[in-house]
């Protein structure tokens, strides 16, 4: 099978990194990675976890989502144009009680997570179309299935990228060309520290002192405890993603988490959408010491999950 060009965003850290460096690790050296990035001065962690693949099946563009310009310059300097795999991952995040939130960040936000996906798309799906072949693979979120508190404008951004990515996989098909979705739940990257380094920088003098509490008190104290026990590690997602790049027939969604499919169940067994909603109210405000319990059993798990995966790796 011919060398896949594989076009990734938002290389500078976490799953963008992994997922690059991954692909262009692999032994069957079946692809040639255009590891982007909106900023090169941030090349170094890449640089050095690409080690000798470096220049080989791994090199580095500037690509910047928000701007189509940039996107255009990039894909120009591909020999033929030719993206055979885009992967889309370069995403922000954003928390917190939505009165707190000024409109400039939610749309810088939709301009990354959304718009940007969809300036990619014009870019090199009509390349694809005229090839009749092509795979487009999209860093969604398990919040783009299922809302979660305080995370009403990044859910609703993930949202739009499964509404829309929904919609284009029946043109796609058509042509060949194959959309997937990668919904990974917790993720340990920079994106948490971001969200935690905003959260505190955060003007919340306009928010009620009940609205307050819950964010402060409850959800940030909480949320540091989600991502230690259900948090999985960019490599993991990496490996996932190259799972689904290379199967024969790749899945339209793919969850890269077990530990949050019930979760997302939970939607799809109550059309009314009531039972995900007081699932939800009642583990966190009336259950919130079972809640506590299961979180901490969770880590558990997780702890001994990894220290097994060491021991096997061990020699
Ligand atoms: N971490 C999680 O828990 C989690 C869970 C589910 C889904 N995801 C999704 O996974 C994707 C990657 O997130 P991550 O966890 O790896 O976070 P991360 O470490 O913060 O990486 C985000 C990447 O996006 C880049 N980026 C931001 N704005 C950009 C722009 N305008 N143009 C090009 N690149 C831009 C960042 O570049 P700079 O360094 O220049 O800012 C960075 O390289 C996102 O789409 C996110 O929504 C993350």
């Amino acid at each position: 099978m011919a060398v896949r060009n594989v076009l990734v965003t938002g290389c500078s850290s976490g799953i963008g990194l992994a997922v690059a460096v991954h692909l262009a690790r692999d032994e069957l050296k079946r692809f040639q990675v255009i590891a982007t990035m909106r900023n090169l001065e941030k090349r170094q962690a890449l640089e050095k976890q690409a080690g000798s693949v470096l220049k080989t099946t791994l090199e580095l563009k500037e690509l910047d989502v928000t701007s189509a310009e940039s996107i255009r310059r990039c894909v120009d300097s591909i020999p033929q144009r030719r993206v055979d795999v885009l992967v889309n991952n370069a995403g922000l995040g954003m928390i917190g009680p939505v009165e707190s939130q000024n409109m400039a960040s939610i749309q810088r936000l939709f301009d990354t997570n959304f718009f940007g996906l969809v300036r990619l798309i014009q870019e090199v799906f009509p390349d694809m179309k005229r090839r009749k072949q092509g795979h487009i693979v999209v860093m969604s979120s398990v919040l783009g299935l299922q809302g979660l508190l305080f995370n009403d404008i990044y859910s609703a951004s993930k949202f739009a990228v499964e509404g829309f990515c929904e919609s284009l996989a029946l043109q796609a098909l058509k042509f060949g060309i194959n959309i997937s979705l990668i919904e990974p739940g917790p993720v340990v990257t920079e994106f948490e520290r971001k969200l935690y380094e905003e959260a505190a920088n955060m003007d919340l003098s306009a928010v009620d002192k009940e609205t307050l509490d819950i964010f402060q008190g409850f959800y940030m104290a909480y949320s540091k405890e989600v991502f230690t026990a259900l948090g999985q590690s960019p490599d993991e997602v990496a490996e996932h993603t190259m799972k689904v790049i290379t199967a024969e027939k790749p899945p339209f969604r793919y969850q890269t988490n077990s530990l949050y499919t019930p979760i997302t169940t939970l939607k799809h067994a109550d059309p009314s959408g009531n039972l995900p909603l007081s699932a939800f109210h009642q583990m966190i405000f009336q259950h919130d010491r079972l809640f506590k319990a299961s979180l901490s059993l969770l880590k558990m798990l997780q702890w001994r999950k990894r220290r097994d995966m060491d021991y096997n790796k061990s020699p």
